[in-house]
């Protein structure tokens, strides 16, 4: 993760940023820590990445790269803007312990768009992803990778639209996937979630969990709901400043992922 210290809205990259709405850094730092926090408590490590100066979208860690097992599959940014990310976070792998890390020759914005549910690896293509990374993605990782297209830019990666709480349980809105992207989710999870449009524009899909546990956005309180009833730990946070740049939970989180 990394402290939202130069967080700042000023370009539009994705539909949720707009430039004229103030922002308080102070109160998004609070927010991030709050979810730090909340990780500590519920038993996980949480490994810092220094900020940059001039790189206010740093924060969202989870688009710095893949990670499954002890293999780390670096971003090749999309947005011009965030490219001079890819150094910082890259400088930080390289002192990690991976024990490899692939610098990509295709554009992906790492765990944005890319998710391994324990068995496989969900692909999101449509506004960032490349979907030539893919197959560098299987390639690398040695698992199956399953392409899924996004087809509306106010869902423009995969983490803003599905997250996965096991294997089976995948939690989704359908509206932000064309239709054989729909039909491949309903066949591959009988099991899942099928989330309402209210709850994916608040967010709610921006989740994390461990199979167990549930971080999510307070903004979704009716997915929150569901989720706790489907028999599962829901713990919220507040990161409504975050969202003034498109992101939440998920995207504030490269999870180190294992397989089962
Ligand atoms: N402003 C950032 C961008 O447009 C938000 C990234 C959110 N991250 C995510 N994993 N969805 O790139």
């Amino acid at each position: 993760m990394c402290r939202p210290e130069h967080f700042e809205v000023v370009s539009t990259i994705n539909p949720w940023m707009d430039p004229s709405v103030p922002v308080s850094r102070a109160l998004a730092i609070l927010q991030w820590e709050n979810l730090v926090d909340t990780y500590e408590r519920l038993g996980h490590r949480v490994d810092l990445v220094q900020p940059a100066a001039g790189l206010p979208d740093m924060v969202f860690a989870a688009n710095a790269g893949v990670a499954i097992d002890n293999k780390m599959m670096a971003a090749n940014m999309w947005s011009s803007e965030r490219r001079p990310e890819e150094d910082h976070y890259r400088k930080h792998f390289d002192t990690a312990g991976f024990d490899e890390v692939l610098i990509p020759e295709h554009i992906n914005e790492g765990e944005g768009d890319f998710l391994f549910t324990g068995e496989m690896l969900l692909a999101g293509t449509g506004f960032r992803t490349d979907p030539r990374s893919h197959r560098e993605a299987r390639d690398f990782f040695d698992v199956e990778v399953v392409t899924l297209q996004l087809v509306d830019p106010r869902w423009y990666h995969l983490d803003t639209a599905l997250f996965a709480i096991t294997p089976e349980h995948v939690v989704w809105y359908p509206g932000a996937f064309d239709r054989d992207s729909v039909a491949e989710l309903r066949r591959r999870f009988p099991d899942g979630i099928e989330a309402t449009e209210q709850d994916a524009l608040a967010f709610g899909l921006n989740s994390t969990a461990d199979r167990r546990q549930v971080v999510m956005p307070e903004s979704a309180p009716e997915l929150a709901e569901r989720i706790a009833d489907a028999g599962f730990e829901v713990h919220t946070v507040d990161l409504s400043e975050l969202l003034k740049a498109g992101g939440s939970v998920k995207c504030c989180t490269l999870e180190l992922s294992t397989r089962q």
